[in-house]
Protein backbone atom coordinates (compact mmCIF):
# COMPACT_ATOMS: atom_id res chain seq x y z
CA UNK A 1 0.00 0.00 0.00
CA UNK A 2 0.77 3.43 -0.91
CA UNK A 3 2.41 5.05 2.15
CA UNK A 4 0.27 8.00 1.90
CA UNK A 5 -2.91 5.98 2.08
CA UNK A 6 -1.89 3.73 5.49
CA UNK A 7 -0.93 6.98 7.34
CA UNK A 8 -4.74 8.19 5.90
CA UNK A 9 -6.75 4.92 6.88
CA UNK A 10 -4.66 5.37 10.73
CA UNK A 11 -5.54 8.26 11.14
CA UNK A 12 -9.51 7.70 10.20
CA UNK A 13 -8.27 4.57 12.86
CA UNK A 14 -9.37 1.83 9.74
CA UNK A 15 -6.15 0.16 10.54
CA UNK A 16 -3.94 -0.38 13.62
CA UNK A 17 -0.92 1.57 13.72
CA UNK A 18 1.34 -1.44 14.94
CA UNK A 19 -0.76 -3.97 16.00
CA UNK A 20 -1.80 -7.61 14.25
CA UNK A 21 -4.24 -9.31 15.48
CA UNK A 22 -3.64 -12.05 17.76
CA UNK A 23 -4.79 -16.05 17.20
CA UNK A 24 -5.25 -17.73 20.30
CA UNK A 25 -5.66 -21.03 18.84
CA UNK A 26 -1.88 -20.37 17.36
CA UNK A 27 -0.74 -18.69 20.74
CA UNK A 28 -1.49 -21.62 22.50
CA UNK A 29 1.53 -24.14 21.40
CA UNK A 30 3.55 -21.00 21.41
CA UNK A 31 2.36 -20.48 25.02
CA UNK A 32 3.85 -23.86 26.68
CA UNK A 33 7.24 -22.73 27.43
CA UNK A 34 5.20 -19.94 29.65
CA UNK A 35 3.08 -22.44 31.81
CA UNK A 36 6.14 -23.15 33.72
CA UNK A 37 5.70 -20.01 35.78
CA UNK A 38 2.24 -18.79 34.96
CA UNK A 39 0.28 -21.94 34.68
CA UNK A 40 -1.16 -23.48 32.02
CA UNK A 41 -3.98 -21.40 31.60
CA UNK A 42 -2.26 -19.00 32.80
CA UNK A 43 -3.46 -19.21 36.53
CA UNK A 44 -0.10 -19.05 37.97
CA UNK A 45 -0.34 -21.40 41.44
CA UNK A 46 2.95 -19.23 42.70
CA UNK A 47 2.07 -15.50 44.12
CA UNK A 48 5.05 -14.12 42.68
CA UNK A 49 3.89 -15.20 39.57
CA UNK A 50 1.26 -12.63 38.15
CA UNK A 51 -2.08 -14.76 36.61
CA UNK A 52 -2.26 -13.99 32.89
CA UNK A 53 -5.38 -15.43 32.44
CA UNK A 54 -8.43 -13.13 31.33
CA UNK A 55 -5.66 -10.61 31.19
CA UNK A 56 -6.20 -7.87 28.65
CA UNK A 57 -4.68 -8.77 25.11
CA UNK A 58 -3.69 -5.28 24.87
CA UNK A 59 -2.14 -5.03 28.01
CA UNK A 60 -0.60 -8.44 28.02
CA UNK A 61 1.09 -7.71 24.53
CA UNK A 62 2.68 -3.93 25.72
CA UNK A 63 3.77 -6.23 28.66
CA UNK A 64 5.60 -8.52 26.88
CA UNK A 65 7.22 -6.22 24.34
CA UNK A 66 8.31 -3.58 27.66
CA UNK A 67 9.85 -6.52 29.12
CA UNK A 68 11.60 -7.91 25.68
CA UNK A 69 12.82 -4.63 25.20
CA UNK A 70 14.02 -3.87 28.85
CA UNK A 71 11.92 -1.24 29.46
CA UNK A 72 10.22 -3.35 32.12
CA UNK A 73 13.16 -5.24 33.53
CA UNK A 74 11.86 -9.07 34.33
CA UNK A 75 15.23 -11.21 35.61
CA UNK A 76 12.80 -13.83 35.33
CA UNK A 77 12.03 -13.62 31.87
CA UNK A 78 15.41 -12.73 30.58
CA UNK A 79 16.10 -14.35 26.97
CA UNK A 80 12.48 -15.71 26.72
CA UNK A 81 10.76 -13.39 24.29
CA UNK A 82 13.71 -12.98 22.20
CA UNK A 83 12.54 -16.15 19.83
CA UNK A 84 9.05 -14.55 20.01
CA UNK A 85 8.58 -11.82 17.03
CA UNK A 86 5.28 -9.41 17.32
CA UNK A 87 2.61 -11.35 15.57
CA UNK A 88 3.94 -14.66 18.35
CA UNK A 89 3.85 -12.26 20.95
CA UNK A 90 0.07 -11.34 20.01
CA UNK A 91 -1.21 -14.95 19.64
CA UNK A 92 -0.11 -15.61 22.92
CA UNK A 93 -1.32 -12.71 24.35
CA UNK A 94 -4.91 -13.40 22.39
CA UNK A 95 -4.46 -17.08 24.15
CA UNK A 96 -4.31 -15.73 27.88
CA UNK A 97 -6.43 -13.17 27.06
CA UNK A 98 -9.32 -15.80 26.02
CA UNK A 99 -8.90 -18.01 29.42
CA UNK A 100 -10.82 -16.99 32.78
CA UNK A 101 -8.69 -15.94 35.94
CA UNK A 102 -9.30 -17.47 38.95
CA UNK A 103 -10.06 -15.65 41.95
CA UNK A 104 -8.18 -16.22 45.23
CA UNK A 105 -9.42 -14.66 48.70
CA UNK A 106 -9.42 -11.26 50.89
CA UNK A 107 -8.01 -11.47 54.17
CA UNK A 108 -11.57 -10.20 55.97
CA UNK A 109 -9.35 -7.85 58.37
CA UNK A 110 -7.96 -6.00 55.99
CA UNK A 111 -11.07 -5.76 53.19
CA UNK A 112 -12.49 -2.75 54.68
CA UNK A 113 -9.28 -0.32 54.31
CA UNK A 114 -8.65 -1.89 50.86
CA UNK A 115 -12.48 -1.47 49.58
CA UNK A 116 -12.13 2.35 50.70
CA UNK A 117 -8.75 2.82 48.70
CA UNK A 118 -10.33 0.86 46.01
CA UNK A 119 -13.61 2.50 45.64
CA UNK A 120 -13.15 6.08 47.14
CA UNK A 121 -9.18 6.79 46.34
CA UNK A 122 -7.70 9.14 48.89
CA UNK A 123 -9.50 12.59 47.66
CA UNK A 124 -7.87 14.68 49.65
CA UNK A 125 -4.17 13.96 48.35
CA UNK A 126 -6.22 14.13 44.50
CA UNK A 127 -5.46 9.92 44.51
CA UNK A 128 -8.18 8.89 42.42
CA UNK A 129 -10.44 5.79 42.98
CA UNK A 130 -8.92 2.20 41.21
CA UNK A 131 -12.51 2.08 40.10
CA UNK A 132 -11.91 4.55 37.36
CA UNK A 133 -9.28 2.87 34.95
CA UNK A 134 -9.43 -0.75 36.78
CA UNK A 135 -13.29 -0.53 37.23
CA UNK A 136 -15.54 -1.59 40.09
CA UNK A 137 -15.20 -5.29 39.91
CA UNK A 138 -11.35 -5.08 38.92
CA UNK A 139 -11.70 -6.14 35.50
CA UNK A 140 -9.93 -3.08 33.55
CA UNK A 141 -10.69 -1.62 30.44
CA UNK A 142 -9.10 -4.03 28.20
CA UNK A 143 -9.94 -1.39 25.04
CA UNK A 144 -7.83 0.80 26.41
CA UNK A 145 -4.81 -1.20 27.87
CA UNK A 146 -5.71 -1.24 31.93
CA UNK A 147 -5.37 -3.95 33.13
CA UNK A 148 -7.84 -6.44 34.89
CA UNK A 149 -6.71 -6.78 38.48
CA UNK A 150 -9.82 -8.70 40.36
CA UNK A 151 -8.30 -12.39 41.61
CA UNK A 152 -4.83 -11.32 41.21
CA UNK A 153 -2.24 -12.61 43.55
CA UNK A 154 -2.02 -9.88 46.35
CA UNK A 155 2.18 -10.85 46.57
CA UNK A 156 2.80 -10.17 42.98
CA UNK A 157 0.31 -6.60 43.21
CA UNK A 158 1.78 -5.10 45.97
CA UNK A 159 4.96 -5.83 44.32
CA UNK A 160 3.82 -3.48 41.42
CA UNK A 161 2.57 -1.19 43.96
CA UNK A 162 6.17 -1.32 45.60
CA UNK A 163 8.05 -1.02 42.17
CA UNK A 164 6.12 2.13 40.87
CA UNK A 165 5.95 3.99 43.87
CA UNK A 166 10.30 3.62 44.29
CA UNK A 167 10.28 4.14 40.22
CA UNK A 168 11.43 0.46 39.88
CA UNK A 169 8.74 -0.25 37.56
CA UNK A 170 8.46 2.75 34.74
CA UNK A 171 6.69 1.52 32.04
CA UNK A 172 3.37 3.72 32.71
CA UNK A 173 4.56 6.01 30.41
CA UNK A 174 5.31 9.63 29.88
CA UNK A 175 2.36 10.48 32.01
CA UNK A 176 3.31 8.51 35.26
CA UNK A 177 -0.11 7.41 35.96
CA UNK A 178 0.35 4.47 38.45
CA UNK A 179 3.67 6.14 39.86
CA UNK A 180 1.48 9.18 40.57
CA UNK A 181 -0.86 6.80 42.17
CA UNK A 182 1.54 4.74 44.28
CA UNK A 183 3.60 7.65 45.40
CA UNK A 184 0.86 8.38 47.58
CA UNK A 185 0.15 5.10 49.23
CA UNK A 186 2.04 3.38 52.02
CA UNK A 187 2.78 0.28 53.05
CA UNK A 188 -0.10 -0.17 55.32
CA UNK A 189 -2.40 0.84 52.17
CA UNK A 190 -0.84 -1.63 49.64
CA UNK A 191 -1.02 -4.43 51.78
CA UNK A 192 -5.01 -3.83 52.51
CA UNK A 193 -6.00 -2.70 48.43
CA UNK A 194 -3.97 -5.69 46.89
CA UNK A 195 -5.44 -8.07 49.66
CA UNK A 196 -8.56 -6.78 48.51
CA UNK A 197 -7.62 -7.17 45.24
CA UNK A 198 -6.94 -10.89 45.37
CA UNK A 199 -10.43 -11.49 46.34
CA UNK A 200 -12.29 -9.29 44.15
CA UNK A 201 -14.65 -10.27 41.43
C1 LIG B 1 10.91 -18.60 34.94
C2 LIG B 1 9.59 -18.07 35.20
C3 LIG B 1 8.86 -17.37 34.07
C4 LIG B 1 8.60 -17.84 32.80
C5 LIG B 1 8.99 -19.20 32.20
C6 LIG B 1 7.85 -16.82 32.12
N1 LIG B 1 7.63 -15.76 32.97
FE1 LIG B 1 6.48 -14.12 32.57
N2 LIG B 1 6.89 -13.36 34.42
C7 LIG B 1 7.66 -13.99 35.39
C8 LIG B 1 7.71 -13.14 36.57
C9 LIG B 1 8.44 -13.45 37.87
C10 LIG B 1 6.95 -11.97 36.28
C11 LIG B 1 6.66 -10.78 37.19
C12 LIG B 1 7.89 -9.98 37.50
C13 LIG B 1 7.55 -8.84 38.42
O1 LIG B 1 7.31 -9.11 39.61
O2 LIG B 1 7.48 -7.71 37.96
C14 LIG B 1 6.45 -12.15 34.92
C15 LIG B 1 5.64 -11.23 34.26
C16 LIG B 1 5.05 -11.44 33.03
C17 LIG B 1 4.10 -10.54 32.40
C18 LIG B 1 3.53 -9.26 33.00
C19 LIG B 1 2.20 -9.58 33.69
C20 LIG B 1 1.48 -8.38 34.25
O3 LIG B 1 0.41 -8.58 34.85
O4 LIG B 1 1.94 -7.25 34.08
C21 LIG B 1 3.77 -11.08 31.19
C22 LIG B 1 2.81 -10.51 30.18
C23 LIG B 1 4.52 -12.31 31.06
N3 LIG B 1 5.28 -12.51 32.20
C24 LIG B 1 4.47 -13.13 29.95
C25 LIG B 1 5.20 -14.31 29.81
C26 LIG B 1 5.18 -15.11 28.61
C27 LIG B 1 4.38 -14.79 27.38
C28 LIG B 1 6.01 -16.17 28.84
C29 LIG B 1 6.37 -17.28 27.88
C30 LIG B 1 6.92 -16.88 26.59
C31 LIG B 1 6.54 -16.03 30.18
N4 LIG B 1 6.03 -14.87 30.74
C32 LIG B 1 7.40 -16.92 30.81
C33 LIG B 1 8.25 -15.24 35.28
C34 LIG B 1 8.22 -16.06 34.16
C1 LIG C 1 -5.95 6.95 35.62
C2 LIG C 1 -6.04 5.50 35.43
C3 LIG C 1 -5.60 4.60 36.57
C4 LIG C 1 -5.98 4.66 37.90
C5 LIG C 1 -6.89 5.68 38.58
C6 LIG C 1 -5.33 3.53 38.55
N1 LIG C 1 -4.61 2.81 37.63
FE1 LIG C 1 -3.52 1.14 37.99
N2 LIG C 1 -2.88 1.10 36.05
C7 LIG C 1 -3.26 2.00 35.08
C8 LIG C 1 -2.57 1.67 33.84
C9 LIG C 1 -2.73 2.41 32.51
C10 LIG C 1 -1.73 0.57 34.12
C11 LIG C 1 -0.80 -0.15 33.13
C12 LIG C 1 0.57 0.52 33.08
C13 LIG C 1 1.48 -0.19 32.10
O1 LIG C 1 1.19 -0.15 30.90
O2 LIG C 1 2.45 -0.80 32.52
C14 LIG C 1 -1.97 0.22 35.51
C15 LIG C 1 -1.34 -0.83 36.16
C16 LIG C 1 -1.60 -1.21 37.46
C17 LIG C 1 -1.02 -2.35 38.12
C18 LIG C 1 -0.07 -3.37 37.51
C19 LIG C 1 -0.88 -4.56 37.05
C20 LIG C 1 -0.05 -5.76 36.64
O3 LIG C 1 -0.66 -6.75 36.23
O4 LIG C 1 1.18 -5.70 36.70
C21 LIG C 1 -1.52 -2.37 39.40
C22 LIG C 1 -1.21 -3.38 40.47
C23 LIG C 1 -2.42 -1.25 39.54
N3 LIG C 1 -2.45 -0.55 38.35
C24 LIG C 1 -3.13 -0.95 40.69
C25 LIG C 1 -3.90 0.19 40.86
C26 LIG C 1 -4.52 0.56 42.13
C27 LIG C 1 -4.45 -0.27 43.40
C28 LIG C 1 -5.15 1.76 41.92
C29 LIG C 1 -5.88 2.62 42.93
C30 LIG C 1 -5.16 2.90 44.16
C31 LIG C 1 -4.94 2.12 40.52
N4 LIG C 1 -4.18 1.15 39.92
C32 LIG C 1 -5.44 3.25 39.89
C33 LIG C 1 -4.18 3.03 35.23
C34 LIG C 1 -4.75 3.44 36.41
Amino acid sequence: MNKMIVSLLVALGLVGAVQAAGDPAVGQAKAVVCGACHGVDGNSPLPNFPKLAGQGERYLLKQMQDIKSGARPVLEMTGMLEPLGDQDMADVAAYFAAQKMTVGAADPGLVARGQALFRGGKLAEGMPACTGCHSPDGSGIAAAGYPHLGGQHADYIAKQLTAFREGERSNDGDSMLMRDIAAKLGNKDIEAVSSYIQGLH
